[in-house]
């Protein structure tokens, strides 16, 4: 750790979908352990301004940056503006997301696509960025690794979820893209990981929490009693891609309040 006791000390990063609910405190929380931020958006540049402007007020470094992660050339882009600004990248959190529901005989094609090409190939494309950018630049001293890569995942790369098939095929392609990944990197110093939120109340689930009864319903699906905030993600990642987890790579970090564990097994089976 740096001599403030900011773990993320002089390091440089970039979070997607950040304007917003998990990316969104995984920002401030890596501005907050002294890292600069890119600050992606896809739309709606004033939520991403807040976010800056949230970092900056605390003294740190932030730059929002618009682009669509399944636009091979936006991301290209997003990534040139983010080291023209900081000078090399350290840390990508990829986790931009969403969610477009159906049954699966009523699911489009668009619905399938949109979800795949944000959440899968948005997930490659910034992966293989990142890859890129680290093997070109030097290494530093402000960390152990070459570069460290954090997937924003979900619970669902292992529950299935009925309503949802799109949803969950894109979470379980992105763990294993994840695992392929570290295992192909980590000769060259390049650590990468998931971290799979349960259910962490934000605007995509807000279905979920809304109402007593809704909120009574996702409770029992959570052993440990309560919905998670954006913070408790936050936290798990800049841990996830400091020093002191120098050593992990290629797992997945569930921060689900015990969701993974058949929690409908409890008391029965
Ligand atoms: C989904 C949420 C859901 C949670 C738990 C997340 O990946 O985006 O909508 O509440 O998983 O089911």
């Amino acid at each position: 750790m740096s001599p403030s006791g900011r773990p993320l000390e002089g390091q440089k990063a970039l979070v997607t979908g950040a304007s917003s609910g998990i990316g969104a405190a995984v920002a401030v929380a890596l501005a907050r352990a002294g890292a600069a931020v890119g600050v992606n958006y896809h739309s709606g540049s004033e939520a991403a301004d807040a976010v800056v402007a949230q970092i900056r007020s605390v003294g740190g470094e932030a730059l929002p940056v618009r682009a669509d992660v399944s636009d091979e050339a936006d991301v290209v882009r997003m990534y040139d503006a983010v080291h023209a600004a900081f000078g090399r990248i350290d840390i990508v959190v990829a986790n931009a997301g969403l969610q477009k529901d159906a049954a699966i005989a009523d699911m489009t094609l668009e619905q399938w696509r949109g979800v795949l090409d944000v959440n899968l190939t948005g997930q490659f494309l910034c992966v293989r960025e990142a890859v890129r950018r680290f093997m070109a630049q030097d290494t530093t001293l402000v960390s152990r690794a070459r570069g460290k890569i954090v997937c924003m995942s979900s619970v669902h790369q292992q529950i299935p979820w009925g309503g949802h098939a799109n949803y969950a095929a894109s979470k379980g392609g992105v763990t294993m893209l994840m695992q392929s990944v570290a295992q192909e990197v980590a000769g060259q110093g390049i650590r990468i990981n998931n971290i799979a939120p349960g259910a962490i109340k934000t605007d995509i689930n807000e279905d979920a929490w809304d109402t007593p009864e809704a909120r009574e319903k996702l409770l029992k699906l959570i052993p440990y009693g309560r919905i998670g905030a954006p913070d408790d993600v936050a936290r798990a990642a800049v841990w996830l891609v400091s020093d002191d987890a120098d050593y992990v790579t290629g797992t997945t970090l569930f921060v689900d309040g015990g969701m993974s564990l058949y929690p409908a097994f409890r008391d029965n089976g």
